[in-house]
């Protein structure tokens, strides 16, 4: 049993397999946070200590006592109106026009099975493989009821966090924020570990010490975003990949967050995730139900590596759902960086025979196939195909590809339209903007207002009329700019908009894959821009940047790895010079690089020497040996890539028997000095053979010492290493 209710101290306690987290409803009715680390039994509440605190007030219910206060202690769900005055996690604005929210406790329910959320994407499991704990709060005041969720999925050291809240008073209220989870510690120095970027250089990795005052991150764009990526770990200062205590909270929301780490006056911590609280303000009438996205939790004693593992094990057999989610994707062949918006149907068919030569098993043809689209300025929104650019029927093309053996794949911008499109003349209202304000431009387009069921219905509806022409088995979902001017015609409460946007979107994806079970999406938004954990429960893969560049994405698919599943980074082997850097580097760096990763290629094989297919096509036999190694293995972090002269991971067989190593070298230098990788996570006292060179080794001094990497003139040379058990 994962939860437990101890009736006399009122605790709940979580366990699953290496983590303890417990709660305990106090003499009023609060739910107070005792405890979320390594696992173990016992109550926990010596944890909490009191004192009269200057300036921390006391809840009447408190009588003459001035030692309790919610300033102070650690707290489940803190809201605005309590007297804490550190950052909340729910704001209610009441039908008075009051603020605030006192939520005491009414009871609990201890249910078999992970639970769902209505209209959101959610982590999943079985009764054998997950239980879920639902605790009711009420303000007495307000009527306002809060019922916490809690996913506890014992075997994958996860805990999920969600909140469902209900006006149940008479009027109508405004939630202000709403935010799924808070952790609070009291004590310790904890380091924040966020990810930054930018487009076409996401998810680089920042560690700072979580300090006085409140550490922020988020995205008020309506998109997760390049630029802070909705995932963050709380690890205490000493906590490297191979020791100590971490935390990770990972949202499973796409649109904006927010993200605050906060260090108290008493240097406790707060972290807090979830909803972004800027131009939100979401009504409820009386009776009506809001879910609070939620929030992925867990926790490692044995530093980052494992603490990743957590989540990329979840992520891939817990989050992804579908046909995909555990068999192999196909390689493929992407038609972008091939010919951009420069094609017909009679080069993509050519596309599409030199990947079938090559042995890849899919042709993507990307963005340029609709409408009036020649260039990036118009055509989005007109999903109709252009034949007369095409040169032929879709569906007769695609005929063709598949009479090549290769499957087919197609881009889609579902939510942007551009104002010279058909759709934009017809239905300028449909388009996010503000009247009699000019909205601001991205890459000329707008976006088209997913709040609106209207919307979503036409766009769908074009979308299946595309995908019913012919045998396609696939779809990249992209999303190239940020929203902006979020009005929507449709209500006048327009702080629900960019939530209720997310909704249309989420609920336009479920539409699609139940029509069409077999649909293997990739995500994208100017490549990384909606990383999140939401989309892979619609996508399993995701493009990972639009840098296609080897080096860039060593670094950018070292920070992805800290949240995400190597199964879910689309990557790709591009040309040289890369059309994103301009940096030459060798065709073997390039696909070490894209294994780690759903492999594919974005290039133009005819540019190809015949040298360099040959390479292609070994390549792509040996990304399939070890592909399911590659998406199924424990992923290792052997270098920081930022700071070291090499980039190194590993793959490890859950059971030992096999590791696959890849290094790339980032720098090169005169009289250079010898680079050694070590692996991890090897069975103690075992020997390796390492396939190419036949060397037996000992499985600790592979650890201890590592590989000696050899010295060689030249840039960015590569190396994998497959070790097996003897
Ligand atoms: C985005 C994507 C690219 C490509 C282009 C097409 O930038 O990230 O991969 O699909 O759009 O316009």
């Amino acid at each position: 049993m994962s939860i437990i209710f101890e009736e006399g101290k009122k605790t709940f306690t979580l366990h699953t397999k290496g983590s303890t987290y417990q709660m305990q409803v106090d003499r009023f009715g609060f739910l107070l946070h005792l405890y979320y680390g390594r696992r173990t039994e016992g109550c926990m509440d010596y944890l909490l200590t009191f004192a009269d605190r200057g300036f921390s007030g006391n809840p009447y219910a408190a009588g003459q006592d001035r030692t309790y206060s919610m300033d102070v202690l650690p707290q489940e769900l803190p809201c605005q109106g309590t007297g804490d005055y550190r950052s909340p996690a729910v704001v209610v604005k009441n039908a008075d026009g009051s603020y605030g929210c006192d939520l005491r406790y009414r009871g609990y329910r201890i249910l078999e099975g992970k639970y769902g959320i209505p209209g959101l994407p959610a982590v999943y499991g079985s009764e054998e493989e997950a239980q879920t704990l639902e605790i009711d709060l009420e303000d007495e005041a307000s009527g306002v009821q809060v019922t916490l969720l809690y996913g506890v999925l014992l075997q994958l050291d996860i805990i999920t966090r969600s909140a469902r809240i209900i006006n149940g008073g008479s009027g109508k209220i405004y939630l202000e924020k709403a935010q799924a989870a808070c952790l609070d510690w009291v004590s310790g120095d904890y380091d924040l570990i966020s990810f930054y970027g930018r487009h076409a250089m996401e998810r680089i990795v920042q560690r700072t010490a979580a300090a006085h005052g409140a550490q922020v991150i988020g995205s008020r764009r309506g998109t997760s975003s390049h630029q802070y990526n909705p995932m963050m770990i709380l690890a205490q200062r000493e906590t490297t990949e191979d020791a100590g205590s971490c935390y990770a909270m990972s949202f499973v929301y796409s649109g904006g967050f927010k993200g605050e780490v906060e260090r108290d006056q008493y240097h406790q911590t707060r972290a807090l995730l979830g909803l972004s609280d800027e131009l939100f303000s979401y009504p409820l009438e009386q009776g009506e139900v809001f879910h609070i996205p939620e929030v992925a939790l867990s926790y490692s004693s044995r530093g980052l590596a494992r603490l990743s593992q957590n989540l990329h094990i979840c992520f891939r057999t817990r989050l992804c759902r579908g046909k995909y989610r555990d068999c192999p994707r196909p390689v493929l062949l992407n038609s972008w960086e091939a010919s951009y918006f420069d094609f017909d149907g009679e080069s993509i068919y050519r596309l599409a025979q030199q990947a079938a030569e090559l042995g890849m098993d899919m042709l993507v043809l990307d963005d340029g196939w609709f409408g009036k689209r020649d260039d990036d300025n118009s055509g989005l929104g007109d999903w109709y195909v252009n034949e007369e650019k095409l040169g032929v029927s879709l569906s007769s093309l695609i005929k063709r590809i598949n009479g090549l053996g290769l499957k087919f794949g197609i881009w889609f911008e579902p939510e942007a339209v551009n104002e010279d499109s058909d759709l934009y003349r017809e239905h300028p209202d449909w388009a996010f903007s503000v009247p009699g304000r000019d909205p601001v431009r991205a890459r000329n387009q707008l976006v088209l207002d997913f709040s609106r069921k209207e919307v979503v219905d036409y766009v769908f509806e074009r979308m299946c009329h595309v995908l019913d022409q012919g045998n396609i088995e696939y779809v990249k979902w992209d999303m190239n700019r940020s929203l902006a001017d979020c009005y929507s015609r449709q209500t006048a409460d327009q702080g629900r908009v960019q939530y209720d946007y997310v909704l249309g979107l989420y609920d336009f994806l479920e539409r699609l894959l139940r029509r069409y079970p077999d649909l293997l999406l990739e995500g994208c938004s100017g490549g990384g821009g909606r990383f999140d954990a939401g989309m892979l429960y619609y996508a399993p893969q995701i493009w990972c940047s639009d840098n296609s560049d080897a080096l860039d994405r060593v670094s950018i698919q070292y920070g992805t790895s800290f949240g995400y599943p190597v199964s879910a980074v689309g990557a790709h082997v591009s040309a040289v010079p890369n059309h994103q850097t301009g940096r030459i580097t060798p065709l073997s760096t390039r696909a070490v690089v894209a294994m780690a990763g759903t492999f594919g290629y974005e290039l133009d094989p005819k540019k190809l020497s015949e040298e360099e297919k040959q390479a292609i096509r070994e390549q792509i036999r040996q990304y399939k040996r070890y592909e399911l190694l590659i998406r199924n293995g424990l992923y290792y972090r052997l270098s920081d890539p930022l700071s070291q002269e090499m980039g190194a991971w590993e793959f490890l067989a859950e059971d030992g028997t096999e590791a696959l190593v890849s290094v790339v070298m980032l720098e090169v230098h005169g009289n250079m000095t010898v680079n050694y990788v070590r692996l991890k996570g090897l069975p103690e006292g075992c020997l390796y053979r390492e396939e190419e060179s036949g060397v037996v080794y000992a499985s600790d001094a592979l650890m201890e010492t590592g590989v000696p990497l050899p010295v060689e003139m030249g840039e960015y040379h590569t190396y994998q290493m497959h070790f097996q058990k003897v």
